[in-house]
């Protein structure tokens, strides 16, 4: 296909244009992609400053005729400014034409709840009912909204942070946007009634201790992604199913990366990766009084493929493809 243009690509045009259940389906698909070996997707690679990281994701899947990069960063003291903000580029994989230069920021808080949507709709048990929250910053929102798409039994929210305040804003948030009970809570209660847990803090300690976990509870461990954090205590992963978004990438920097080199738990102490779960290959939960944890390092196939979504919708139509913002870099 011959190109001319770039499209330069805002978040409020990605908004408009792509929605939660939308970026459930791109991820659910995208998981299996990756289970099927039909992406190449090096582990990502970082860069580390003084007070942040910044993270580069590429990413080739053929059979969606796309590849890409992911520019990310995570500053976890950042006030004014997100602690998360990204860059996606779009390549044709044909010629290298650089298709469009998008925001990654929505797409990354979007996917990253899609990604925990899809694991607890293979993960969690069906009867799930009320879902604790450990950390509630940006994440915590997308993660709420893509759980109420795959476990729609979801009737009861209880919330953790450091900032009551903001423990107090995601519950009236949460009880306004999806009709349920939500309300503040300590760390230990949340954990005690959790049907489902959502840890999405930066923390670099255990904040989960293992005998608050009751049988049955599902864990999307969502907010170790570089390597020193963790959120768990490592004992819930020797009696958990634990099944990572990537091995390569989770042993790195995601919740294993510190029990692993401190060797208190070992390969064989994980099941398997998502995609085998979704592609039907491996099944993570045999029993309904099995802990399950899913541990997301944030995979550059799942940013593609809603990125690729967006594109698509955008330049479907000329009047379409009027409205965007393209340049002609050469
Ligand atoms: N797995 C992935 O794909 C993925 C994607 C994006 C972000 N992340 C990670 O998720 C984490 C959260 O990101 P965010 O954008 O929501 O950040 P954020 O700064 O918006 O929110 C983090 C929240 O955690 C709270 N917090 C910190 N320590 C806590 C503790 N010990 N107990 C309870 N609450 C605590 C903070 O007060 C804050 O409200 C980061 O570590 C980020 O790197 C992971």
């Amino acid at each position: 296909m011959a190109h001319n243009d770039t499209y330069l690509i805002t978040s409020s045009e990605i908004e408009a244009a792509f929605g939660m259940p939308d970026a459930v389906k791109c991820v659910e698909n995208a998981f299996r992609l990756y289970g099927e070996g039909k992406v190449q997707m090096p582990p990502k690679v970082y860069l580390t400053f003084e007070k942040g990281d910044l993270r580069c994701m590429p990413v080739h899947a053929p059979t969606l005729g796309i590849a890409g990069v992911k520019n990310v960063n995570v500053h976890a003291t950042n006030r004014e400014l997100p602690t998360v903000m990204a860059l996606i580029s779009l390549v044709d994989p044909e010629t290298g034409f650089p298709l469009a230069v998008m925001d990654g920021t929505y797409i990354t808080n979007l996917r990253t709840g899609a990604a925990g949507a899809v694991a607890a709709k293979y993960l969690a048990r069906q009867d799930a009912e009320v879902a604790g929250f450990l950390g509630v910053g940006r994440q915590a929102q997308t993660q709420l909204d893509g759980l109420m798409i795959t476990r729609p039994g979801i009737r009861k929210v209880l919330a953790c942070d450091l900032d009551a305040e903001k423990a107090r804003a995601f519950c009236r948030w949460g009880a306004e946007r999806h009709g349920i009970e939500a309300a503040p809570s300590s760390a230990e209660a949340a954990v005690r009634a959790s049907d489902i847990l959502v840890t999405v803090t930066p923390a670099r300690e255990p904040i989960v201790r293992d005998e608050w976990v009751r049988p049955g509870t599902h864990i999307n461990a969502i907010g170790a992604d570089a390597p020193g954090k963790q959120e768990l205590d490592p004992s819930i992963l020797r009696r958990a199913q634990v099944v990572t978004d990537n091995w390569e990438q989770a042993s790195h920097s995601g919740e294993i990366n510190v029990p692993l080199a401190q060797g208190l738990i070992t390969r064989e102490d994980i099941a398997c990766d998502i995609g085998d779960v979704v592609t039907g290959r491996k099944t993570a939960r045999s029993r309904p009084d099995q802990v399950t944890v899913f541990d997301s390092t944030g995979l550059a196939v799942q940013d593609i493929s809603c990125a690729l979504a967006v594109y698509a919708k955008l330049t479907s139509t000329e009047g379409a493809r009027a409205s965007l913002t393209r340049i002609r870099f050469f």
